[in-house]
């Protein structure tokens, strides 16, 4: 197989195992944004499948997907465990989201992340064509922009974070901070969701590696590598288009029949996980129901709770607290056959996610602390109706771009509840005001213009990038 000249390295796939040995494109932003670039130049995407590899199992060799080379990177149940359960989502996530839990480091997590993404960076280098580009994904891949430099001088590479990166001295606490710092600056362009998080990064390098930040970029061995916020987005014709289609209509008003067709749908979508501020959002509920501002059956809320890194400490502990709270609201103010909370642990469908939104009142996106949200920009553009109202955490990068949503602090209380009540009581006038604002920022910011904003500032030249609506 001839070599790529444009690679993206990301932990997982975009595809699902539908059955043995069969696999299908998974639906998500990202992918969208990235397939028609990897099609157009006989591109590569490196990443695990999602599940361990045994050591006596054949390795899955590299396949083609619509257009796309896919290259598996196998990793071990103990790799899974240290790398993926261990460093990445016990030691990084909680830490870079402002230690909402306690990260939990340990010395053997370290070693197999190092491992792992020294893994990565080989197979990247193997699919680059002289001169290629590559594009390397998110926190669980810090290391890989400087191991791929050293192997291969000659890339293009460009690193683009999923997640917020955390202020300077929050970040000082992390062991191995300065190996990570320098696993980034192999890079030619790091890229954040939000500019505070470029500054922090910049910031960085001067404090822990004594660098000296100019402007957007820091210079390190003879390389100026440039830092910059490029907020991520979704697949907003795509979203539109479902949202459009009668039978998502029809879906949508079916929804509200079987939740008795209540006067006020209230809507969360969250991975279940203790970022996303789903607890407090409970509480606020449950507090205005005790005072009466809100009832049921005239209020409904509905709770779509991903699945999500199940095996790991803290993901388990919040779900019995989530589902605590749940039986709480519902044994104080459910009644028969008409519970105040539908809870629902479970993946769906685009389709049926987008029936939700289309039947959502108000929606709640509550995160303590989320690097953009998509879940909030897709209700935005599921409503082509103009209605509904958008309750967003300023916590949330999000929060960013849609500043005409009901915006409130999800760690004051009173801010929550108060945000809630203006949203469930929205001048109809007002709301779509509000919707239409948001509806054309997020119109001339999907998808496929982040990844084009991101590709260009790489240097890609603009006949590869995918065509965006501006
Ligand atoms: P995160 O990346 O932290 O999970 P985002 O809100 O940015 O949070 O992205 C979540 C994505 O997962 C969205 O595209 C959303 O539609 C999708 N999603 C969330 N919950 C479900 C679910 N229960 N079933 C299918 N997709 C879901
Ligand atoms: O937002 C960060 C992120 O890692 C996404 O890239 C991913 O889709 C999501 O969280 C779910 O994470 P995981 O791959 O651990 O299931």
């Amino acid at each position: 197989m001839a070599p790529s000249s444009f690679v993206v390295v990301a932990n997982r796939l975009p595809v699902d195992e539908v059955a043995p040995g069969s696999w299908r494109r998974s639906p998500g932003g990202l992918v969208t944004a990235l397939h028609p670039v990897l099609v157009a130049q006989a591109g590569t995407w490196v990443g695990w499948t999602g599940s361990a590899t045994d050591p006596d199992q054949e390795p899955i060799q590299p396949f083609e997907l619509e257009g796309m080379r896919l290259r598996p990177v196998a990793l071990s149940g103990d790799e899974v465990e240290r790398y993926y359960e261990g460093f990445s989502n016990s030691s990084l996530w909680p830490l870079y989201h402002d230690a909402i839990e306690t990260p939990i480091y340990k010395r053997s997590w370290w070693e197999s992340y190092r491992r792992v993404n020294e893994r990565f960076a080989r197979a990247a280098a193997d699919e680059a064509a002289p001169g290629a580009t590559v594009w390397v994904q998110d926190y669980q891949l810090q290391l890989v922009p400087a191991m791929l430099r050293e192997l291969r001088p000659d890339l293009r590479i460009g690193f683009f974070l999923h997640i917020p990166f955390p202020p300077v001295e929050l970040f000082m606490q992390l062991p191995r901070r300065a190996e990570i710092l320098r696993g980034l600056l192999g890079a030619d362009l790091v890229g954040f969701q939000r500019p505070l998080a470029a500054q922090n990064f910049l910031r960085l390098t001067r404090h822990l590696l004594g660098l000296r930040p100019r402007g957007a970029g820091v210079e390190q061995d003879g390389r100026t590598v440039y830092a910059a916020a490029f907020p991520i987005s979704i697949d907003v014709p795509e979203i539109e288009a479902l949202a459009s289609s009668p039978i998502i209509r029809a879906r949508a008003e079916q929804i509200r029949k079987e939740l008795g067709d209540p006067k006020t749908v209230i809507l969360g979508v969250d991975r279940l996980d203790y970022t996303k501020g789903i607890e407090q959002r409970f509480k606020a509920y449950r507090e205005l129901l005790s005072e009466n501002r809100l009832s049921v059956p005239e209020t409904v809320m509905v709770q779509v709770a991903t699945p999500s890194r199940e095996r790991v400490e803290h993901y388990q502990a919040l779900r019995v607290k989530v589902e605590r709270e749940v039986g709480r609201i519902n044994g104080d103010h459910g009644r028969v056959g008409v519970p105040a909370v539908h809870y629902l642990h479970q993946s769906y469908s685009r389709s049926e996610l987008v029936a939700l939104y289309c039947a959502a009142d108000v929606m709640m996106v509550t995160p303590l602390r989320d690097g953009m949200n998509l879940v909030a920009k897709e209700y935005v553009a599921a409503r082509v109706d103009l209605g509904g109202a958008l309750v967003l955490s300023e916590f949330a990068g999000a929060a960013g771009e849609l500043r005409q949503a009901y915006l409130c602090n999800p760690h004051d209380l009173q801010s929550l509840k108060d945000a809630l009540t203006r949203a469930v009581h929205a001048d109809q006038t007002e709301a779509s005001r509000r919707m239409r604002a948001m509806r054309r920022h997020l119109r001339t910011h999907d998808v496929r213009h982040w990844a084009s904003s991101f590709l260009s500032a790489l240097g890609v030249p603009s006949a590869a990038l995918p065509a965006s609506e501006d």
